[in-house]
């Protein structure tokens, strides 16, 4: 389908497919779904999602099937296809682990030696086992890694850990850390060839980045007694100068402020001591900076 349309992949079923699409929303895009649907075009955004397994995107969007993508960093590096790196996401993240039943759980990094590893990520357990001199033997499998050492096919796994979920209930216990990973937005290396499309990427990656700057501040809203004032903007860690309005009772103010989210809760003490009544914390949707 060649309408001119900027072909984002996303996976299809897993852990990035609601934050991709929720990302996408935040960004204003408006997409319904239908859901054996593989294509969805965007209603106000020259934009086509299309959604795929997670280890087919790289390779996708490497031979141009779609235009950009949106992955985690294990499955770009495991594949090793030749794409741009555009952004990270700061959703996703995880640790590509060395795991195993307890009984057999590596103590020092030299255990691994001689044992059989099953994963999905050869490429990634390799360079890791060169790295660290270690001889092991690594059996290649698509899917449901964890169920490797209970059905004796290996001793140990290499996969990836978010919740812990999977590995509580396959009775494994995490051992070393071999690779850190997050969402990104990866593109095709001549899309800038195309300067429709590598316009509309431009568009997106501006709205990812006011979405992800907006998601890291709160907007603060209060009333303070008149004489505060001072002891109050010292203490707010505010982007600008905090807006200060008049209030018809003429001895209190109103304070308006955007401030990074991490710092809300060590300030509240203060502002509390100082007077302020009424304190109401917004969530930013989107913040252009
Ligand atoms: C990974 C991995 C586990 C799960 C771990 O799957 O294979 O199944 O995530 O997450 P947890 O620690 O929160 O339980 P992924 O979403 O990458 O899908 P895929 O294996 O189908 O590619
Ligand atoms: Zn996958």
């Amino acid at each position: 389908m060649e309408n001119g349309n900027l072909k984002l992949a996303i996976q299809k079923k897993g852990r990035l497919s609601e934050k991709s699409i929720e990302l996408l929303r935040l960004c204003g895009l408006d997409l319904d779904f239908y859901s054996e649907r593989l294509i969805v075009s965007a209603r106000n955004f020259k934009l086509d999602l299309l959604f795929l397994r997670d280890d087919d995107i790289p390779e996708y969007v490497q031979d141009g099937v779609a235009d950009i993508g949106i992955v985690g960093e294990d499955v770009v590096y495991e594949k090793q296809a030749n794409i741009n790196v555009c952004e990270k996401l700061g959703f996703g993240r995880c640790r590509l682990m060395i795991a195993a039943p307890a009984n057999c759980l590596p103590q020092k990094i030299e255990d691994i030696n001689g044992k059989t590893i099953a994963t999905s990520y050869p490429n990634i357990l390799k360079t890791y086992l060169q790295a660290n001199k270690l001889q092991a033997k690594i059996i290649q499998i698509s899917g449901s890694v964890e169920i490797a050492p209970s059905l004796g096919v290996a001793d140990l796994i290499c996969d990836i850990v978010s919740t812990g979920t999977t590995l509580m209930m396959n009775k494994l216990s995490k051992s070393f850390n071999v690779f850190d990973s997050e969402a990104i937005l990866i593109a095709n290396n001549d899309l800038n060839l195309n300067t429709e499309k590598y316009n509309i990427l431009l568009d997106l990656i501006g709205r990812i980045r006011s979405v992800m700057s907006a998601k890291k501040s709160k907007y603060l809203m209060m009333n303070i007694p008149k004489d505060s004032l001072e002891k109050v903007t010292k203490v707010i860690p505010s982007l600008k100068s905090p807006t200060v309005l008049h209030l018809a009772d003429e001895n209190s103010l109103a304070v308006h402020a955007v401030i990074p989210a991490d710092k809300v809760w060590s300030i509240m003490n203060d502002l509390k001591a100082f007077g302020a009544s009424g304190i109401l914390l917004l969530p930013i949707e989107n913040m252009i900076i």
